[in-house]
């Protein structure tokens, strides 16, 4: 079967790129709702337009036939039959749960992407004040009754993709190629937190870099246990920013998103992996106030650590900020 990777490598320079990222985070809600297999769900709904760009301007009624064609050999044949019948105007009829989800997903994302829905209650009153004018869209919503999701669950669903959507920047991630990183305050049971310290005064938080698909909370989760084998609790989201990284002599570096995460942990004995067990640095436990005495610490910028070391931990949205190597 076609990996994720490679459907959004087919996906990527069609127009419909973020249609299909928006459905997919939808289709694989909904595949967790039904006990189904995520990926094939998601991958269904990234590729379920791979031909709009081709088909658009001539007929509507190859719509997703010419994509299911070009598919014959990526996927299973409930996949391809989901894909040809997704658009009315091809005549395959829907049929099983995983059909009807697809087209649920797509207007949803549809009406999501009309409205530029940013909250909940943008959806909620283009449901009711667009389907009602469209019929297709009120048909299509309508399934939800032939799968047995109730108003509720559909808006639950709406939520949750539009928080991966907005509030991870999921999608501006996955469009903009680049990963983000998250980094995290391990506050163990004495409210120590953990640092990796160097001998020439420097320190540096768990964390890492995130791997393709994953949340922000997901690679500090990810991250913590590969470093210090401490399993983790994500508590909040301290601060999320852009950082903008000089290095010495002035230079731009690099961008990343960076997230930094307060968590805690039951767990006693750090473990540092390969990568700071050397003897040029220490895994530590210091107080959050502990942190204004180091030259820099990474990732987080001074801003942000001085904040953090009066116990400032909710720091929310911070734009864009600099770091500048010492
Ligand atoms: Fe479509
Ligand atoms: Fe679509």
């Amino acid at each position: 079967m076609i990996s994720k990777e490679e459907a959004l490598g087919l996906i990527r320079r069609t127009t419909k790129y973020s249609h299909a990222l928006l459905t997919s985070l939808m289709m694989r809600r909904l595949a967790e709702m039904f006990g189904e297999d995520e990926e094939r769900w998601e991958i269904v709904g990234l590729l379920h337009d791979l031909d709009y760009d081709q088909v658009k301007d001539e007929d509507m009624t190859k719509h997703g036939i010419v994509a299911a064609e070009a598919l014959k050999r990526k996927l299973t044949e409930d996949q391809l039959y989901a894909i040809r019948s997704h658009d009315y105007r091809s005549g395959f009829k829907p049929k099983s749960c995983l059909d009807k989800a697809l087209i649920i997903s797509d207007s949803l994302a549809v009406l999501i992407e009309e409205v530029k829905a940013q909250n909940l209650e943008d959806i909620e009153t283009a449901i009711t004040r667009i389907s009602a004018k469209r019929t297709w869209l009120r048909k299509n919503l309508g399934m939800c009754d032939e799968i047995g999701i109730n108003i509720d669950q559909l808006l639950k669903i709406s939520r949750e993709t539009l928080n991966l959507y907005f509030g991870n920047r999921y999608l501006a991630l996955l469009l903009g190629e680049r990963g983000f990183v998250s980094s995290v305050l391990i506050r163990n049971e004495a409210g120590r937190i953990l640092v990796f310290e160097s001998l020439d005064g420097f320190a540096a938080l768990p964390g890492g870099s995130s791997e393709f698909g994953e949340t922000p909370e997901g690679t500090a989760i990810r991250e913590s246990l590969e470093e210090t084998g401490l399993r983790i609790n994500i508590e909040r989201a301290v601060a999320f920013y852009n950082l903008i990284v000089f290095n010495k002599d002035g230079t731009e570096k690099c961008t990343f998103s960076h997230y930094l995460f307060l968590a805690s942990t039951t767990d006693t004995n750090p473990q540092p992996n390969a990568e700071w067990k050397n003897s040029k640095v220490e895994c530590r436990r210091i107080t959050l106030s502990d942190l204004r005495h180091y030259k820099n610490v990474w990732p987080p910028t001074e801003v942000v650590r001085n904040k953090v070391s009066e116990g400032n931990l909710d720091l929310g949205e911070m734009g864009e900020l600099e770091y500048h190597m010492q």
